[in-house]
């Protein structure tokens, strides 16, 4: 075998040897690694055990990346969450409104709590992590290459059938070009091949850089979007790619309508009828008011009965109880919050077992139901006028229940006497 300093046209690379044997390559490798080189590298058909040890290959410090990585994530998960729901109150006013924190009540639960902040930061975490294995991964291994220059040897073909190849690079401290061939040569390979620079530098395929710049001005496109978008304005509705129920054929205010003599899509009342629910259909249901003045009774349809007064107890709870309480002292859980966070400007709700609204008429009662009052807000429309009534017979039974005499109570129903 020929030791002399290797022939090649252009300038040196690395040196290629390649063996014929799993064993030959194994000790080719230590020798290479006692010799003391280190950036060189082997290639083999198959997964090689023992390899890295033979090759002294260093543990990865992967590991220590992810690590690092998943505890930012953690740290950038829950400062996340502080920053977008607790920051409010802090007056960040140098930022751009967009990237304030929107200090956001939710139910009166804290604004920042560790529990339900959990879910985020773990997966934060773990995006974090997984996301520095695989850049942290290729970027230890210096990939992607699109190109080896290996590629370039004939021999280096059968690395996929049975050859083992020890590659040194020229770049290695101690790489000598006589010395480390004569090294090679040493080791009993099949052949020695001397790697020079690739008579054409490897270049990126054509069709390829062209597809990555139609990416890149095509990836220019949503940005100028966004930013139209900010900057101009436009009366158009929005572009709505899933129309759902949002656009129905049906005909707006003022317009025509040619299916009537008159054309006019807004049909008038029809001459000497009332709707149903007009106000002037029944104005004691309907606002509680007969010739001008708040009702003392229930309409003639209302029956309270104790069916109804609980139907009244049920829609009370559920609308009227989260401010005026459960028993209508006025003590309800939003206005205790309110009151305990100092609200400004928050008018603490009517005690509805109180003198004043014992004196109010039914009909009094029903329009603040219907219209709100003040700081209380209208219930007209989600509340339908039966079930207000039904809601005043119960205001009407807890009054009672709190001022209760005992003649009140049937002789049968009194406590037993002690
Ligand atoms: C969002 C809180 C809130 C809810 C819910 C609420 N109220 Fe009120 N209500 C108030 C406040 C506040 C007042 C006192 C308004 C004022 O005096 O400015 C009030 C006052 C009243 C009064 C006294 C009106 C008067 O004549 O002075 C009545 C009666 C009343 N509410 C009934 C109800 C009923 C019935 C419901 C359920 C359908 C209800 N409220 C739901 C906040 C509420």
């Amino acid at each position: 075998m020929n030791t002399k300093e290797p022939k090649v046209e252009g300038r040196l690379q690395a040196l290629l040897a390649e063996f014929d044997s799993v064993g030959a390559l194994v000790t080719a490798a230590e020798r290479v690694r006692d010799a003391g080189y280190t950036r060189w590298d082997t290639h083999s058909p198959f997964p090689v055990h023992g390899i890295d040890q033979a090759m002294g290959v260093r543990r990865t410090r992967l590991p220590w990346l992810v690590f690092i990585f998943g505890l930012i994530g953690c740290a950038t998960g829950l400062l996340l969450q502080w920053w977008t729901n607790a920051t409010g109150a802090l007056d960040f006013g140098w930022l751009p409104t967009f990237l304030q924190g929107y200090d956001f009540l939710i139910s009166g639960k804290p604004r920042f709590s560790l529990p339900a902040n959990i879910p985020v930061i773990f997966e934060v975490t773990v995006l974090f992590a997984a996301l520095a294995t695989f850049l942290g991964m290729l970027a230890m291994n210096s990939l992607p290459w699109h190109h080896n220059r290996l590629f370039g040897s004939a021999r280096f073909k059968r690395v996929t059938a049975d050859r083992f190849f020890v590659c040194i690079d020229a770049a290695d401290p101690k790489f000598d070009a006589q010395g480390t061939a004569q090294l090679l040569a040493a080791l009993g390979p099949t052949h020695v091949e001397p790697l020079a620079d690739l008579p054409s530098p490897a270049r990126w395929p054509h069709g390829l850089v062209v597809a990555g710049m139609v990416i890149a001005s095509l990836a220019l496109l949503p940005p100028l979007f966004a930013a139209k978008a900010r900057l101009s304005k436009s009366p158009l509705p929005r572009i709505q790619p899933i129309q759902d129920m949002g656009n129905q054929e049906r005909y707006k205010t003022q317009q025509a309508n040619f299916a009537f003599a008159d054309t006019r899509a807004m049909r008038p009342q029809v001459p000497g009828t009332i709707a149903r629910g007009d106000p002037l259909d029944d104005p004691h249901f309907y606002e509680g008011k007969v010739d001008g003045q708040w009702v003392k009774t229930f309409p003639p349809q209302v029956q309270v009965t104790q069916s109804s007064v609980r139907r009244g107890q049920q829609r009370f709870n559920i609308y009227c109880s989260p401010c005026h309480g459960l028993g209508g002292a006025g003590d309800g859980i939003v206005s205790a919050r309110a009151l305990r966070l100092d609200t400004p400007g928050w008018v603490q709700p009517t005690a509805l077992v109180g003198d004043l609204v014992r004196d109010r008429e039914n009909g009094n009662i029903f329009n603040t139901i219907t219209h709100g009052l003040r700081t209380m807000p209208p219930y007209g429309d989600q509340i339908p006028p039966a079930d207000r009534w039904a809601i005043i017979a119960y205001i009407r039974a807890l009054q009672l229940s709190q001022s209760v005499q005992r003649a009140d109570v049937p002789r049968d129903q009194w406590p037993e006497e002690r």
